[in-house]
């Protein structure tokens, strides 16, 4: 069936069941392959979008949920982001595959408070699994770009939004627990 949603500031009409999470819907309907598939069980972080400014797994977000969000790729940040510049000065990623959720889940921080301490990024970036370990450069580079006089493109709500968000989510995670994901199916690419 056709949804509407609002990803990277463009309202997008997609073919998608109410259940299917948001991340096969950015991949495979709309070709935004930034977002990467990890564990599709929210232990991992690969697949971390913004909605409405809060940092969520698209993996376990059903497109049921975002009926008028704001959702934020990777894309969505456009290349010249501070975090995405100092990733690139501090040569942060190593294989690279949980890099995209990894900085989402750093914008999110940087918009929502402006000098994170080492607490703040731990507690920020504890969801997000580096196999490769580049934890210390992810940090480093989270504060090179707090340092930055450049402003941080995501604006991201107050805190307690983030449990309003997430308790929407599970409502809709709820609603579709007796659907076949696509994640089950193994249609991975
Ligand atoms: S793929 Fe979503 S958290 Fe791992
Ligand atoms: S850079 Fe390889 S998993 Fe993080």
């Amino acid at each position: 069936m056709a949804a509407s949603l609002d990803v990277n500031g463009k309202t997008v009409s997609v073919q998608a069941e109410p259940d299917t999470p948001l991340l096969w819907v950015l991949r495979d309907e709309l070709g935004l392959t930034g977002t990467k598939f990890g564990c599709g069980l929210a232990q991992c972080g690969a697949c971390t979008v913004h909605v409405n400014g809060d940092p969520v797994r698209s993996c376990v977000t059903p497109i049921a949920a975002l009926s008028g969000a704001k959702i934020t790729t990777i894309e969505g940040l456009g290349g010249a982001h501070p975090l995405q510049q100092a990733w690139v000065k501090l040569d942060v990623p190593q294989c690279g595959y949980c890099q995209s959720g990894q900085i989402m889940s750093a914008a999110a921080l940087l918009a929502a408070t402006k000098s994170p301490s080492d607490e703040d990024i731990d507690a920020a970036m504890g969801g997000n699994i580096c196999r490769c370990g580049a934890y210390q450069r992810i940090r480093a580079a989270i504060k090179d770009a707090a340092t930055s006089t450049a402003a941080p493109v995501v604006a991201a709500p107050p805190a307690a939004k983030q449990a309003e968000v997430e308790a929407d989510v599970d409502e809709a995670i709820s609603a579709a627990s007796g659907a076949t994901s696509r994640v089950q199916r193994g249609e991975v690419r």
